[in-house]
């Protein structure tokens, strides 16, 4: 059984005290439950803070981004062993904002995701299809070249500890979320692919989020199709009661 995994992409959203009053409201709300994995993921300055705030709780910390560098003269950029200096468990990469906004390419992604294991953060490796490529019949096409890319020369021990969440890009804070039937097709594609590239046991193991407009009201729904391991929530991963509210959706 893969144990579900809900995480929260804060972005470039909140100031200190929201930030640290959310932080403060996860922990008090996840007291006692059991059964899923809780993460946030805060803008890199105030990560520090909210893993003070989260210490001993249910919600563990991730970061957005990290640099594949171990150190040196990269002005803005953030290290996987000062993430890791911080308390961080997890780090998004790839995610559709960086890729389109911020012009990341697959080997970008790639060499963060080596870096990251390298370092003891566990990866979730975002991929996602844009709107006009899906009219034009290429998801499983685009999916397949971004978890090639992405995932390239990763071990199948190390695919152990990465988490992919499949986002379409049109359904990222658009508030049109994919159906349910629409979402599994490419969940069940990315697992087969894990069998194609490695095995039965790693398809069957990793798990892959869903992402793209999760609220309370169509978590339930979502989480509940065979391959679909829980959500990377954006916005609604804002507020403490519609966070917990797409936890809810687990145990109903
Ligand atoms: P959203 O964002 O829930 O606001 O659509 C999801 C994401 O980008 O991870």
């Amino acid at each position: 059984m893969r144990r579900p995994f809900i995480a929260g992409n804060w972005k470039m959203n909140l100031d200190r005290a929201s930030a640290l009053a959310l932080a403060e409201g996860l922990a008090k709300q996840s007291k006692g439950l059991d059964g899923v994995d809780l993460a946030v993921c805060p803008p890199s300055v105030y990560v520090d803070a909210i893993g003070r705030a989260l210490a001993g709780s249910n919600v563990a910390l991730g970061a957005q981004n990290v640099y594949h560098e171990a150190n040196g003269a990269y002005t803005g950029e953030v290290s996987v062993a000062m993430l890791r200096d911080l308390g961080c468990k997890y780090v998004i990469l790839g995610h559709s904002e960086r890729r389109h906004i911020l012009g990341e390419t697959d080997a970008e992604i790639n060499k963060k995701t080596h870096a990251a294991l390298a370092g003891g953060l566990l990866p979730i490796v975002c991929v996602g299809e844009l709107l006009d490529e899906r009219e034009a019949g290429q998801t499983l096409d685009v999916i397949r070249r971004q978890f090639d890319g992405s995932l390239a020369g990763v071990s199948e021990e190390q695919m152990g500890n990465i988490v992919i969440a499949y986002e379409p890009v049109w359904a990222i804070g658009t508030g049109k979320v994919a159906s349910p039937t629409q979402a599994e097709e490419v969940h069940l594609a990315l697992r087969n692919l894990l069998q194609e590239r490695y095995n039965k046991g790693v398809a069957e193991a990793v798990r892959i989020q869903y992402g793209g407009s999760v609220k309370p009201d169509n978590a339930t729904v979502l989480l509940a199709q065979p391959n679909i391991d829980g959500a990377l929530v954006g916005g609604a991963s804002l507020k403490v009661d519609q966070f917990m509210g797409i936890v809810a959706g687990l145990t109903k």
